[in-house]
């Protein structure tokens, strides 16, 4: 484990030099994302992606504060205040675009960033702790999207915030407790606004402590590798600076093209034009559906439509949407394989393909009516988005919970590279 540290931090000045003996903080940046950090030769662009997703984090940061030095939390005037935003507040449309479609490109950052942790197996041993440090953000960005919608109480925010939050009570015993304290009285109303809002502004300073605990964790065994194969000698190793730091750069040049083509083209693409009404709870809209991001979860979550002995339906349907991410964090000891990446692991490669597509069908499954017919006739035998969305809910457990853990022991894998030189020298 490890890897190979560059040269050791030179200060170019004396003022340099002074500060860093009494506060090393050029050492450390010398040492985590400058030259003296040796990354492996081999990264390919699915690592740029957590440098994208900090990007991201930084935007949403930056604009958030923005917005909150116009928005009026409550329930009288908040979609008003947001309406003042995109009209009167100079740049101000454009500062609430950044925002929300900033929050759909971060989940697109982060799930890519997951996904190839997926294939790499970056997930293995050393890299545990990381890993589940990783899974901790993904929980906390989700709570922070979630109230965040509810923010300009449309009628999006306001009856997806009815759906969420009323799934707490069927926790047993003390859901309907937790339900209160969440709205903050008895329905979801001006208290819950308040403190959504209060904890929307807290938890992006949360996810940036938990990314740093990230970084740290990375910087301890190094990054993992399209190949997956350990550091082994200096030839492995090139420093991060200046190599990738312009790749990084370029990265986010490119992403930041596609996220300018949303803004100025397209910046509602993403939303849900009943967001525009403002909430009432007395008229509930068609269908309620969450951002795009948390489709695959919703999904989960209504294909559990029957009693699992003594847990009921919609509890059964909230552990599972729970487990669904829950089952990430055990992920590192369901995979028992001695190969990390799944370039020399062909059928569990194939597998993996499959789960790529079963995430993109309950993607679809989750903005669908449930009692939409795919296949067959209303009267007749017929195949609905519900059904659909049970197999592919059974397939995502089984992917983890079967698949991996048998594969992982039993696969014959291909022959691994000796080490990473020689796979970049072959190719
Ligand atoms: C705010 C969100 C996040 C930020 C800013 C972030 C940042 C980073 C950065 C900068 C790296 C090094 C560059 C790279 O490998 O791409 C990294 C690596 C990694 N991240 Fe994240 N990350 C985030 C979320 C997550 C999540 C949700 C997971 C998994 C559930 C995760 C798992 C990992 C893993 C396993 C690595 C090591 C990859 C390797 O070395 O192959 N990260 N992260």
């Amino acid at each position: 484990m490890g890897s190979f540290p560059g040269p050791a931090f030179k200060p170019q000045n004396s003022v340099v030099a002074w500060i860093d003996q009494r506060l090393p903080i050029f050492s450390l940046v010398h040492g985590a994302l400058g030259p003296g950090y040796g990354a492996p030769r081999n990264l390919n662009y699915m690592w740029n992606f957590g440098s994208l997703a900090g990007l991201c984090l930084v935007i949403q940061l930056l604009t958030g504060i923005v917005l909150a030095m116009h928005y009026t939390p409550h329930v009288d005037m908040a979609f008003d205040s947001v309406e003042r935003i995109m009209r009167d507040v100079n740049n101000g449309a454009m500062i609430r675009y950044m925002h929300a479609n900033g929050a759909s490109f971060f989940f697109i950052a982060v799930y890519i960033h997951i996904f190839r942790g997926l294939y790499y197996g970056s997930y293995k041993a050393p890299r545990e702790i990381l890993w589940m440090l990783g899974v901790v953000i993904m929980l906390l960005m989700m709570a922070t999207a979630f109230m965040g919608y509810v923010l300009p109480w449309g009628q999006m925010s306001f009856w997806g915030a009815q759906v969420i939050t009323n799934l707490f009570s069927a926790i047993p015993i003390v859901g309907e407790d937790i339900v209160t304290l969440l709205w903050g009285g008895f329905s979801v109303d001006n208290p819950t606004l308040n403190r959504f809002f209060s904890l929307h502004y807290l938890l992006p300073f949360v996810i940036v402590g938990v990314v740093i605990l990230h970084i740290w964790a990375l910087h301890i065994p190094g990054s993992n590798n399209p190949t997956g194969v350990d550091v082994k000698t200096k030839a492995d190793v090139i420093p991060f600076h200046p190599y990738y730091t312009i790749k990084d750069v370029f990265g986010i040049f490119v992403f930041l093209t596609v996220f300018c083509l949303f803004l100025f083209y397209a910046p509602n693409a993403m939303g849900h034009p009943d967001n525009y009404i403002p909430a009432n709870s007395m008229v509930t809209p068609s269908s309620i559906v969450p951002e795009w991001y948390f489709l695959p979860f919703y999904a989960i979550l209504r294909s559990v439509t029957f009693d699992i002995l003594i847990i009921d339906a919609k509890l059964g349907g909230v552990l599972a949407m729970f487990a669904s991410i829950g089952v990430l964090f055990v992920l590192p000891w369901l995979d028992g394989s001695k190969v990390r990446s799944m370039k020399y692991r062909p059928t569990t490669r194939m597998f993996f393909v499959i789960f790529l597509i079963d995430v993109v069908i309950l993607t679809w499954v989750g903005a669908q009516k449930p009692d939409l017919v795919i296949l067959g006739s209303e009267d007749g035998f017929a195949l609905r988005a519900v059904h659909l969305g049970q197999i592919s809910t059974a397939y995502y457990f089984a992917y983890f919970l079967v698949i991996t853990p048998l594969l992982s022991r039993r696969e014959k894998t291909l022959p691994v590279p000796e080490s990473i030189m020689a796979s970049v020298t072959k190719s």
